[in-house]
């Protein structure tokens, strides 16, 4: 049975001292829920993935990187590599964000690479997919869908799929307080499980989360995370206060 995810993209956001205090809280929180097959992540900055995953060993928190650098190691300065995060006790890496894409440049072809790296290092993988508004507006979300999962994604096995989490995000749904309707998630994850589907053995397509992400909150998570195909979100904003990222975990 494929897992339940709840997981917490910071982003640029969240001190040392600020990481510290919301961790401790959080553990206090989640211990009082009932995870069964949830699973509950929290992806803070570079500089506090080692604080975040001292403080949560023990508990029912995983903690992700945001990013990571294709290359093994070397002369590239301000990078940050997959053995680099593994050694802080960090087994999940975010790819693909559309922030990535939209101001670094990512594109299907360097995340295929970033893929190969983290799998290779071991490290579990939240690839990132979404269309921008003239892709919906114009038809073409599911093209672009297609070709951003085709291009990075099926190039590996079906064992590597093991270790991919799927997160749509339709970029005009991300910090804008608009959400994708459940009936637009759920018709595309619904489309993408299919595709992964005809690609693959059945058992890939039945195993692989496919998380929701783009202004999911309290109010509006239940309904949302209802659908099929939607197994629990990817948030950004409603996850960097510990009671909104609580009800988020009570929601699924
Ligand atoms: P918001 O929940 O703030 O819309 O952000 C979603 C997101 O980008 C998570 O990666």
């Amino acid at each position: 049975m494929r897992s339940k995810i709840v997981a917490g993209n910071w982003k640029m956001n969240k001190t040392y001292q600020e990481t510290k205090s919301f961790v401790k809280e959080l553990t206090k929180e989640v211990k009082k829920v009932k995870l069964d097959n949830t699973r509950v992540i929290i992806a803070p900055s570079f500089t506090n993935l080692q604080k975040a995953s001292k403080k949560t060993k023990g508990c029912k928190i995983e903690v992700a990187a945001q990013n990571m650098c294709a290359m093994e190691s070397g002369a590239f300065t301000g990078e940050i590599s997959a053995s680099m995060i593994k050694n802080v006790h960090v087994d999940i890496v975010i790819l693909g964000h559309s922030e990535r894409r939209e101001y670094f440049g990512e594109t299907n072809e360097s995340l295929a690479a970033k893929v190969n790296t983290a799998l290779k290092n071991k490290l579990e993988v939240i690839f990132c997919f979404g269309e921008v508004l003239e892709d919906r507006k114009s038809k073409n979300h599911f093209k672009v869908v297609e070709e951003q999962i085709k291009e990075a994604l099926f190039h590996l096995t079906s064992d590597d799929w093991k270790h991919i989490i799927l997160a749509y995000e339709p970029v005009w749904a991300i910090g804008t307080g608009e959400t994708a309707s459940p009936e637009q998630a759920q018709e595309m994850h619904a489309f993408v499980r299919e595709l992964v589907a005809e690609r693959y053995i059945s058992d890939v397509s039945e195993e692989v989360s496919i998380l929701y992400g783009g202004s999911v909150k309290p109010a509006n998570a239940k309904e949302i995370f209802s659908k099929e195909d939607v197994d629990g979100g990817l948030i950004g904003g409603a996850a960097l206060k510990v009671d909104d990222f609580v009800a988020l975990i009570k929601a699924i």
